[in-house]
Parts: C-alpha cells; structure tokens; sequence
C-alpha cells in the first residue's frame, strides 16, 4: 500500500467515525432527555417522563439568510454539563419562596460545510426541560437574520389540546378543544364572525403556551420563557404525523429575527406531570428567566382597583368627550358629548368609593385628548399623552387622590403606533410622576406602527421590553394590553405587574362572550406565562348593555372565586360602584381579598373543567379558596388540611344559591359563616357556570 493509499483510508474512517450518530442521554429522577446529533448530522431531542413518551424523535435547527438551512450537517464538537439547587424570593407572586433546581448540558456543534457554531443548552428540572439555542462568538457568523427555526415537538399521540388560532396580531380568542389532528382555525372562522375578521394567516398554527392531555392521562405544557430581541414563536401542526413545528411571527418583510453573535433565543419549555396540578405549580418558566434586574423595588407594590371603564364597556358613558372628531363650535372647540366618562366629577366618585372599601387604585380610561378619531385609522399620531380634556383636571384629581390615600392609574392607549409611543413616552412618564401616578395601562388596539410589523414580531417584543425598562427608570409599574403573551419576563422586571394578551371578562361587554370553560382554562394556556388584568368582579351579569342580550357566562359567586383562581398581583373590581354597593355581603369578598399571597395549593384541577385553588395571605395566617367549574355543575370536598394546626378560623362561604345558573340564575348567591380547623372538610356545590369562594381568617377561638 501506497502512502496515498494509507491516508485516504484513515480519512475515510475518521469521516464515517464522524458521520456515526452520536447519542446523549441526560436524566433525572422524573424527565429523560435524548440528544443526538444522526448519521446525516441532524441535531435531535427526545423526552420521557417515567419511562413514558412526552417527545419523540425531534430535530432542530434554523435558515439563516445568505447562509441556508442549518437541519442537518451537523457535528459535536463538545459539550459541558452544570447543575444548580437554589432558593429565591420574587418581589411579588404566588408563593414566597421559588426552588430552582435543575441541571444543564449544553452541546456545541459546528456545521461542517458553513462552519457556523451553534450551541444547544437544555435544563431538566423535576417537572420538565427548558432548551434554548446560542450562536458563539464566530468568524463566519455576526450580524445575521433568521428567516426560519426549525425546532419540532413530535407528539406520541393524537391527543386532546386546548388551542388558540396563530394569529400574528391577537390572542384574545376563546379555546378550542380538540384532538391534534383535528386543528383547524378555518373551521374556527366560519363559526364566530369576531374571528372572521381576524383570521390566522395559517390555517395550522396555534399560539402557546399549548396545553395538551394524553390519552394515559399525561397534561403537557408547550410554551417558552424569556422572550426577548426574538419573535413570539407559534406552532405549525402537522396533524398527520402529530407534530408541533416552531413557527417565528414574522417582521414586515418576512423575516423572523435579526440577530447578532453572541446571542441567545428564549427557551422552548416542555411541562409535563401526570398531575394537572403541577402544571399549574411549576414554576419552571420563571426559573428560565433572568433575575429582576431592578435593584431597588420598593416602590413595585401589588394592588386592587376600580376604574370608569366598564361605564365605557356597557356604553353607560364613553372615552371621547364629542360624540365625533367634527363635533365643533364656531370656535373650533369640541362639542361635549355630554357622556364623556373621565370627567373630574366622575372620577371624584370612583376614588371616594376606593377609599371607602380600601381599594388601592382608580383607572381612569379616556381623560386624554383623541378618542374621537382614534379607532382602526392606522394613523402614527393620536394621541399625545399628556394633553387632557377640557373636563378632566389632571392637578385637581392628583390632590383629592392623595388625600384619599387613592392611586390614580394612568391610561396610554397608543392605538398600535408603537413609533409615537416610543417619541413620546418619556414625556409620558414624567406627566405620571409629576401628577403621582405610579402606574399605567397600556395598550395596542388595531394594527402596528411601524407599519406591517405585528404585535408578536421582534420589533414590537424589544418595544414592549423598552417601554417596561423605561418606566423601571420612573418607577412606574405597567400592565399592557394588546401584547404578545408573557413569558415570565415580570421576574426581570418585576415592574410589569400584569398584560392582558388573552380573551378577557370584557369579550362579554361586546361580543357574544367567553364561554363558561373559558377560566378553568385560562390558567393552563395564558397564565403559564405571567399574570393577567382579566377584569373579574363583575356582578351585574346581564342587562348591563342597550344589547340585552349580552351576559357574564358565569354565576356572581364564580366571579368572586376568579380573585383567586386567575392569579395576578394588579386585580380589577371591575363593575361599577352602584352594583357592588347593591350586594355589600358579596362586595366584602372583593374588599377582604389580597393580591399579595405566601403560598399557594392547587386542590383540584383539570383544564376545560374545573380548578380549585387555596392561597394564604403574605405575612397574614388566612387563607382564601376559589373554585370554579364549566358549563357542568359539580359538587367536590375540599379538606382544609393546609390550615395551620390547632389553631381556629372563621371560614365566610360565598356560594351559588341552590337555584344559581349562568344563563338562567347568575346572581344568586348565599353568604354563610362557620368555625372551621385543619381537619374540616367543606362541601362546595358549583351550580353550571357557577362557582364558590371562601374567606379564612385566622380567630383566637
Ligand atoms: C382594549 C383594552 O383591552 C381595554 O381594556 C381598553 O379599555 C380599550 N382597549 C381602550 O384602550
Ligand atoms: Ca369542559
């Protein structure tokens, strides 16, 4: 054998040594993660959970423009393994103390024709896997745009998921119940005209977080947690194969992400128990996020409130002070429309009621000049912030405000022109320090300014960071309305204190509603990624609005239990004063209930169905229960077990009355009284639509 012949032997055993699949195994005592990297190079995952399938064979990878499809190609170059155990306190949330605990590997690999690097980091915690990916520092890599992740779920099944379309613009759809071959948006469309008008541009995609069961009664959790300078990643199904494909909101162009090496997506995170419950007490995804990068958070405080807004919801009043733009006097000055609801009078009214019952905060929806043209004009300059109407004294409310110990709480509703709000929103935020606003409500309602740019895109997700991080910088805490869905970003900014980013109790205001399933499903789906405004508290369930035949799809004693069922530290007691101060037993629910909570238990749960939850006060020995169910009523024993031991509580039982129905009975309830300990078990019967909540204060006897 010739030298020649020698070395191109070796060459080819080294190359088919390299091209041999090489295989990871990554485990603890729950989850077991396969990697591997297959004879063509394909970067690959799968997951079990005790042996059982949750992911099947998966590949991964990306399209990079200029660059092509990094799918296969792939070889290991490396890897490094950590693992983590601590313990951490978040400035507000459902318990007082988070575990961490997880262990990582991470793979770097190299494309053998490209040479680009690309490093794949999964954690495995108890109850699932977050994987992000990272681009190294490189020479062949530095400023680039991804125009496709391919990154699948491969589900071994066909199993039930509770989805909503993948509309680039909107999540504020109900739930569809159905098997993953069964995904259709377009069937979606024809049934409900408020969707026609919004209809998902494929007609296979559905949002996350994504919450499924299987057949062996395995609950799934697909979402991603710390979304940041990246698009909101939906899911393509395959319904044949019953595969999940990342599928990125594009920018106005097409594009997915514009990227610049060194950098890292958000993770894609996989919950999965055989215990609906733990789905809901995994904290995994704040886990995955970055520690609050707010020093100082005193000043971030968690708080009920009122506002004048469902006055506006019901058409009682409005937002716009003329009834139109032309609307004008000889002067040239707007015409009063005379139910113009952000009037000095009115919300003198609102904050006395919010002294009087201890409620932090009034919203005052509406107070600034604009509202008369402000609606689906996709126009860059409505509104300015700062310039209120003739009716509204700014200086005025701010002094009764404060002498009432009352928060104002501003509204910026930008009408989808993120560019003016971005012009304009330090001018904004100091209007809100200077007349002792400490919080603000924003919005997004129609399309995106820039213009083609959608509200789940890069571009809007580094806007919705900007406009937290700047209000951080004036100590302003921000609830936004009309954003992509949270991925347990609050942790790092501990600020953005609640989003709206799902269908909430204002559908029934306009539209023909939420059906009665909708907030035992909520919990599973929107909530996995941060708390939302839903707006519950609503106790005038029908008849509210000229179009009589608009209702709440729930009892009065279901939206008492919502306070506690929907977490969020922002909670709105959304009706109007006269219908709380028409039913004061009930209202003492609403005035008694924290937002600020030590712990918390999921008694019962199953998603679409029903959820029974138990939280104790912050630095307080009470606790309070709700529970809700579907359109089925259902009677289930709760076990006061978690209360602490010889010690007595007066338990305040606001139940459905025998005869309480949705539709039929929504307002009847029963308030009762009993002397409960830890070894009382209550009996809550939830008539349809219908829940039950429960106050247990700690006595001396
Ligand atoms: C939609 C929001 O969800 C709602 O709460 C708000 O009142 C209107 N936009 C007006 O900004
Ligand atoms: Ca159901």
């Amino acid at each position: 054998m010739t030298f020649l012949q020698v070395f191109a032997i070796a060459i080819i055993v080294l190359i088919s040594q390299d091209l041999n699949a090489q295989s990871l195994k990554f485990s603890n005592d729950n989850i077991q993660l396969s990697f591997s990297i297959e004879e063509n190079g394909t970067p690959a995952y799968s997951l079990l959970r005790q042996n059982k399938k949750v992911i099947n064979r998966s590949s991964m990878g990306f399209t990079i423009a200029g660059t092509g499809e990094l799918k296969k190609g792939f070889e290991l170059i490396g890897t490094d393994s950590s693992s983590k155990e601590e313990t951490w306190q978040p400035v507000w949330g459902e318990v007082e103390n988070i575990r961490n605990k997880y262990k990582q590997l991470t793979v770097h690999m190299r494309h053998r024709t490209t040479g680009v690097l690309l490093d794949i980091v999964f954690r495995l915690f108890e109850e699932g896997v977050g994987f992000r990916y990272e681009f190294p520092q490189q020479e062949k890599l530095k400023y680039f745009i991804v125009t496709d992740e391919h990154t699948e779920f491969a589900m071994d099944g066909d199993h039930k998921t509770f989805w909503i379309p993948g509309d680039y613009d909107s999540n504020e759809y109900p739930y569809s119940t159905t098997k993953i071959s069964e995904i259709d948006n377009m069937a979606m469309v024809t049934t409900s005209t408020e969707i026609a008008v919004r209809k998902a541009p494929d007609p296979e995609a559905v949002q996350t977080p994504l919450m499924m069961k299987t057949d062996d009664g395995l609950y799934i959790n697909i979402h991603e947690a710390a979304l940041r300078d990246y698009p909101a990643m939906q899911l393509h199904t395959d319904r044949k194969s019953k595969t999940f494909l990342s599928s990125l909101v594009p920018d106005a162009v097409g594009n997915k992400a514009y990227l610049h090496a060194p950098c890292k997506t958000p993770w894609r995170t996989i919950i999965v128990s055989d215990k609906a419950a733990d789905i809901l007490q995994s904290k995994m995804i704040l886990n995955l996020n970055e520690p609050s990068v707010i020093k100082n958070t005193s000043w971030i405080r968690p708080m009920k409130f009122v506002g004048i807004w469902w006055e506006m919801q019901t058409g009682v009043g409005g937002w716009n002070y003329a009834n139109t733009e032309k609307s004008i006097d000889a002067n040239g000055k707007l015409i009063p429309s005379g139910k113009h609801s952000a009037n000095t009078a009115n919300v003198k009214r609102y904050i006395d009621f919010a002294a009087k019952h201890s409620i932090g905060g009034v919203l005052v929806e509406g107070w600034n000049v604009g509202w008369e043209d402000w609606f689906g004009n996709w126009k860059e300059e409505v509104f300015d912030f700062v310039t209120p109407y003739p009716d509204f004294d700014v200086k005025e409310l701010r002094g009764y405000a404060a002498k009432k110990n009352v928060q104002l709480i501003m509204h910026n509703e930008t009408s989808g022109s993120a560019t003016n709000y971005e012009r304009r929103m330090d001018t904004a935020f100091r209007f809100m320090n200077k007349f002792g606003y400490h919080s603000v409500k924003t919005g997004y309602v129609g399309r995106i300014i820039p213009r083609g740019e959608h509200h789940d895109g890069q571009w809007m997700v580094n806007h919705y960071e900007r406009s937290v991080a700047k209000a951080a910088k004036h100590k302003v805490m921000i609830d936004i309305h009309e954003s992509v869905r949270p991925t347990g970003m609050h942790r790092t900014y501990p600020n953005w204190i609640a989003n709206e980013a799902a269908r909430g109790n204002e559908f029934n205001a306009f539209s023909s509603g939420n059906p009665p399933e909708h907030e035992t499903i909520l919990p599973f789906t929107r909530l996995m990624g941060g708390p939302m405004d839903y707006t519950p508290g609503i106790f005038k369930l029908q008849k509210y609005s000229a179009d009589t035949t608009r209702g709440v799809h729930t009892t009065l004693a279901k939206q008492l239990a919502l306070y506690v069922t929907l977490y969020s530290p922002l909670q709105m007691a959304a009706d109007l004063p006269g219908n709380y101060e028409a039913k004061p037993d009930a209202f003492r629910f609403i005035e008694d209930v924290p937002v600020e909570w030590d712990d918390t238990k999921i008694l019962y749960a199953e998603p679409g169905d029903y959820l029974i939850v138990a939280r104790k006060q912050k630095g307080a020995p009470n606790w309070f229960i709700g529970a809700i169910t579907d359109e089925n009523k259902r009677e289930m024993n709760v076990n006061l077990d978690f209360l602490e031991m010889g010690q007595h509580y007066t338990a305040t039982i606001y139940a459905d009355a025998s005869d309480a129905q949705w539709k039929t009975n929504p307002e009847a309830y029963i308030v009762s009284k009993q002397k409960v300990d830890n070894t009382t078990t209550l009996k809550f019967k939830l008539a349809e639509g219908g829940g039950c909540a429960v106050s247990l204060i700690k006595t001396s006897k």
